[in-house]
């Protein structure tokens, strides 16, 4: 699939089908990941795969009330967590490099390229997942202590975003997009 098509056509899929995704396709999403862009190319960003049908329950059951992509995190046979530590990405020896508030989280005072660097490697692996027929859908409203222990989250390690993958059972549908008159602007 054409790269502009891929952007254009992939939808946040939250209903699939159950049938198997054959490893290799696992590993070229992942793959997709590996090669985004992160800060210093420190490639802080880990993936967890989760196939067992228990665990992906729980990590269903960690989402808020109401959102409707648990289901999802049933129905598709894969499951990818990104996870990262705060206070590496943007840190050399330790020390804070990036400055600026922009960077920074109220919660950790960590800073958040951490969340920059794993939005960048997502957004890779969704593209390639749409490209190989796949559906994903990014879930980042979860309650982290629900989940926690069920995956042997490392102290320091944070989840940020997850994602079922599978093959749709229904298209998705597409909500608009803002005009670009709207969201760019030139010179000022
Ligand atoms: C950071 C982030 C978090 C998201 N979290 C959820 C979520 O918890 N549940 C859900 O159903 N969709 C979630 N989404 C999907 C968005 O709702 C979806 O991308 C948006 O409505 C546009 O639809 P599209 O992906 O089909 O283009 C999330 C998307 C992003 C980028």
């Amino acid at each position: 699939m054409e790269l502009f098509e891929a952007i254009k056509t992939r939808r946040s899929i939250r209903h699939y089908k159950t049938d198997l995704v054959p490893e290799e396709l696992v590993q070229k999403v992942l793959e997709a990941a590996r090669w985004a862009p992160s800060w210093s190319n420190r490639q802080r960003s880990r993936y967890l795969v989760i196939r067992d049908k228990g665990k992906r329950k729980k990590l269903a059951d960690s989402l808020r009330p109401g959102n409707s992509a648990a289901v999802a995190l049933t129905e598709a046979p894969v499951a990818i967590v990104v996870c990262a530590e705060p206070g590496k990405a943007g840190y050399t020896a330790g020390d804070k490099v990036t400055g600026g508030s922009d960077w920074k989280t109220s919660t950790t005072n960590k800073g958040n390229l951490y969340l920059f660097d794993a939005g960048l490697a997502m957004q890779n692996l969704v593209l390639a997942a749409h490209a190989l027929g796949l559906g994903t859908v990014f879930v980042g409203a979860f309650q982290v202590n629900n989940v926690a222990e069920a995956i042997d989250l490392p102290e320091g390690m944070e989840m940020i975003a997850m994602t079922p993958l599978g093959y749709p059972s229904e298209g998705g549908r597409t909500p608009s997009r803002k005009e670009l008159s709207e969201l760019v602007f030139n010179e000022q």
